[in-house]
């Protein structure tokens, strides 16, 4: 177990910057979650905490000591690839025992510790076989048993379920997060996918382009993104954006609705340009006090049986609006609806810059 701290984090390959100054804080004994677009430097930054890549500057501590002079070997973290990495030529034993053995542990040590992580990932009638014998998900398992039985002070996993089918990345989740349950250690996931961000993590960092845009819990970002790129990326479908004119007294207007009133503390100056947000989940066809009221033309229905995608396209003919309806709807192609929202669940943002939240 053991806590992590990055101070300006800055890498760069050749002329290019890939981390711009990053700072985080991680406590002992969280799960972490790195998670953005592909390419926004997740894996260079777990590569850097793990010391297989150099900082350009910048200071990275464990345990409160600076390690950016620590050879990978002696930081003592282990990190899990996508690709598991397993050698082909070696018994799910072997793989896992391969590590204690280049450290020069005694054969009972390594056969116990072995065993302990065989039986936690239920691989233990599997110790026998070869990589090529074995299912998608075990192969994981093996790759992570690895990870244990070298007790590392964090654990790094890069995309660990990327290469697993739908179903079966679902319960390696849950497998995953009772592992650090049961386990107790500091564990850093890079993932691209917000539900295994959101369903997994202690703390998420939304990156991009080599940038925090926030840090929080998972239910802090979707209730309060710090800006438009976070509200977008957190929440599935997307949250809705439109822009909205500010009027008189803090009212808002849109041209595809009725003007409304959104309760902002610092006020607005008045006409100027925002984005409103909304998310499918809090648009209803039913009406209610105050909500903004939007006009749509239905041109997609998604019956989902327990809930029903409904994709509206605005008079601009331009701007689709999702909608989520609890249930089965009758609604159809094609159809003239009107959709709700009321302001409580709306935000707003800076049409401009960083497009920071302002509610
Ligand atoms: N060894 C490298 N040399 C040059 N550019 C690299 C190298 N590794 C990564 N990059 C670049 O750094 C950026 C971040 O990459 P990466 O950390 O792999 O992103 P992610 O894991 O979030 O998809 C990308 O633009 C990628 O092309
Ligand atoms: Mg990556």
């Amino acid at each position: 177990m053991a806590s992590l701290e990055l101070k300006k984090i800055i890498k760069d390959f050749g002329e290019t910057r890939v981390i711009h100054g990053v700072d985080l804080q991680v406590d002992d004994g969280e799960f972490v979650v790195f998670v953005g677009p592909s390419g926004c430097g997740k894996s260079t930054l777990l590569r850097l905490i793990c010391g297989l890549e150099h900082a350009s500057s910048g200071d990275i501590f464990l345990e409160g000591e600076r390690v950016n002079d620590v050879r990978a070997a002696d930081r003592g973290l282990a990190m899990v690839f996508q690709s598991y990495a397993l050698y082909p030529h070696m018994t799910v034993y072997q793989n896992m025992a391969f590590g204690l053995e280049n450290m020069g542990l005694p054969k009972a040590a390594i056969k116990a510790k072995v065993g302990e992580a065989a039986k936690l990932l239920r691989l233990d009638t599997l110790l026998e076989r070869k990589p090529t014998q074995l299912s998608g998900g075990q192969r994981q398992r093996v790759a992570i048993g690895r990870a244990i039985v070298r007790e590392p002070k964090i654990f790094l996993f890069d995309e660990p379920l990327s290469n697993l089918d739908a179903e079966l990345r679902v319960s390696m989740r849950s497998e995953i997060t009772g592992l650090h349950r049961r386990l107790g250690s500091t564990m850093i996931y890079v993932t691209h996918d917000q539900v295994e961000a959101m369903t997994m993590a202690d703390k998420i960092v939304v990156l991009r382009q080599g940038r925090i845009e926030q840090v929080g819990s998972p239910l802090e970002l979707y209730n309060r993104p710090a800006n438009r790129f976070v509200a977008g990326f957190i929440g599935s479908p997307q949250m809705n954006f439109l822009p909205v004119r500010s009027e008189a007294g803090s009212r808002l207007a849109t041209t595809f609705g009725t003007a409304f009133s959104l309760d902002i503390e610092s006020g607005l100056a008045e006409g100027k340009t925002y984005m409103l947000g909304v998310r499918p989940e809090h648009l209803s066809l039913e009406e209610s006090p105050g909500a903004l009221s939007l006009a749509l033309k239905v041109v997609e229905v998604e019956q989902l049986g327990g809930h029903c995608l409904i994709y509206g396209m605005l008079p601009d003919g331009n701007t689709r609006i999702t909608l989520h309806c609890e249930g089965q709807q009758s609604t159809q192609i094609g159809d003239a609806v009107v959709v709700y929202a009321p302001p409580a669940n709306c935000h707003l943002f800076e049409k401009d810059g960083e497009e920071r939240t302002i509610r």
